[in-house]
């Protein structure tokens, strides 16, 4: 079968990718040509673990090309996927569906045979029907349908998520639509992959409810950190305690700086703006957003407070290990680190950085931040060191080492790496997050 994937971003490449690598042909699409142009030479836009050799060999085998002529591309395919960006739109969040439109109006003009539309871009509900009317109004010579099929992936794990899915969510009423999809998602059946048909609405919603409720989850247990903190209960025990029953589960139960990424802050915003526009208020997803919001700076205070306070931090060395988003990524968008790196900086702290992948996008976001290349580097002379993002690297740090390179043994591990008691076996004044 062949398919094509318009939009080689993160999500458009590694689903193409990852397609090829079942056996399809795919081509992939990309309005930049200086993206399919590094594409073309191996070269991958972002990072993501095993992409580039998941590209490399289907290139190798013939099954997977990339494009900048969307009528070339999409020809012959019997899937056409719309994986452009759905951005936070400027002023009232919701989300940009210009990229996605202007894809439709495309492929409506240039449709050469029967062909199944799907948005795997998250939208908010309704886009299918506008993308339909679109399609309808390029009144193409050839059969379509609209489906919705949304991603689930992680990055940093976006590979193994898409060939392990917890399921996979297809929207659409259209029989035959139904039955090229099945097609193309045939070789996750062997594996038993649970796979969810339903409407377009509700296949939107699924992917916006998702996650939003794992944004919930995760401020949760954010806001039980805090009161660990004031009633001296560890949040690790009790996110255990809690997420040993089923019906919570364990996963996304992990205390920290406050989610971040391309994912939670700009989805939970669009499902706040359909809510308004259908007059059926999210209340909780409201209240998510502002403490999320309202965390990551006071992740800032938090660094300061285990400096001695305002005062006394001012003119000192802060060293933070990590800034992306999580790890395993490049990615830097609403990274905690940000708002963290501007909260000292307005204490008049000065601040130096190491990241395995992020420092590059970082860079320019964080003007006043010393980019430094180790985490050593970035630990010299420091009054207190801060882990903001669990890198693997940070996981196994040379405590005498940072020690004798640090001008005072201050440990703020904003991902709570370490054992509180064990640090402070080894000399550290040690801060956690909810570990009162
Ligand atoms: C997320 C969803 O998981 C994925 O299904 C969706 O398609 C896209 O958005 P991603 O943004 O890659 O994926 O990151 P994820 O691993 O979900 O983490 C998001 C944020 O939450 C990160 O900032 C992470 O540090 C934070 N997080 C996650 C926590 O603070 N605690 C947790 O327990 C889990």
């Amino acid at each position: 079968m062949k398919i094509a994937m318009v939009g080689s971003g993160y999500v458009g490449l590694v689903s193409g990718a990852c397609f090829a690598d079942f056996g399809h042909e795919v081509v992939c699409i990309d309005k930049d040509p200086s993206k399919i142009e590094r594409l073309n030479a191996g070269v991958m836009p972002i990072y993501e673990p095993g992409l580039a050799e998941l590209v490399a060999g289907n290139v190798k085998a013939g099954r997977l090309s990339f494009t900048t002529d969307l009528a070339e591309g999409i020809a012959g395919a019997s899937a056409i996927f719309i994986a452009v960006g759905t951005p936070s739109r400027r002023g009232d969040g919701h989300a940009d569906l210009s990229f996605v439109y202007a894809v439709a109006e495309e492929v409506g003009a240039s449709l050469s045979n029967d062909a199944v539309i799907v948005t795997k871009s998250t939208v908010p509900v309704g886009t299918g029907d506008e993308v339909e009317r679109i399609l309808t109004a390029a009144a193409p010579k050839h059969r379509f349908a609209v489906a919705s099929n949304p991603e689930f992936l992680r990055e940093g794990a976006a590979i193994s998520d898409f060939k392990r899915p917890d399921r996979i969510v297809i929207g659409t009423d259209d029989e035959w639509a139904r039955g090229v999809m099945n097609e193309v998602y045939r070789p996750l059946f062997l594996n038993k992959a649970p796979i969810l048909m339903t409407s377009r609405r509700s296949s939107e919603l699924i992917k916006y409810a998702a996650n939003a409720f794992l944004a919930v989850k995760i401020t949760f247990i954010n806001e039980m950190a805090d009161l660990c903190e004031k009633v001296g209960a560890d949040v690790q025990d009790v996110s255990r305690g809690i997420g040993m029953d089923g019906r919570i589960g364990s996963k996304f139960l992990h205390a920290g700086p406050g989610y971040g990424g391309s994912c939670f802050p700009k989805d939970t915003l669009a499902l706040l703006k359909t809510a308004e526009d259908y007059e059926a208020p999210t209340r909780i997803v409201e209240a998510v957003v502002k403490v999320n919001e309202a965390r990551k700076r006071a992740m800032g205070r938090k660094v300061i407070d285990a400096l001695g306070g305002m005062e006394a931090a001012r003119g000192k060395k802060v060293a933070l290990l990590g800034l992306t988003f999580k790890p395993n990524t490049d990615d830097m968008r609403d990274s905690p680190s940000i708002a963290i790196a501007m909260a000292l900086a307005d204490a008049g702290v000065q601040v130096s950085a190491y990241d395995p992948e992020g420092m590059e996008l970082a860079a320019p976001m964080m003007p006043d931040v010393t980019m430094c290349n180790s985490a050593y580097a970035a630990i010299e002379g420091a009054d207190a060191t801060v882990i903001v993002t669990e890198w693997d690297a940070f996981r196994a740090l040379d405590f005498e080492r940072v020690k004798a390179l640090m001008n005072a043994p201050v440990l703020v591990d904003l991902r709570n790496v370490y054992e509180p008691a064990e640090m402070r076996a080894k000399g550290f004044a040690y801060t956690g997050v909810g570990r009162g």
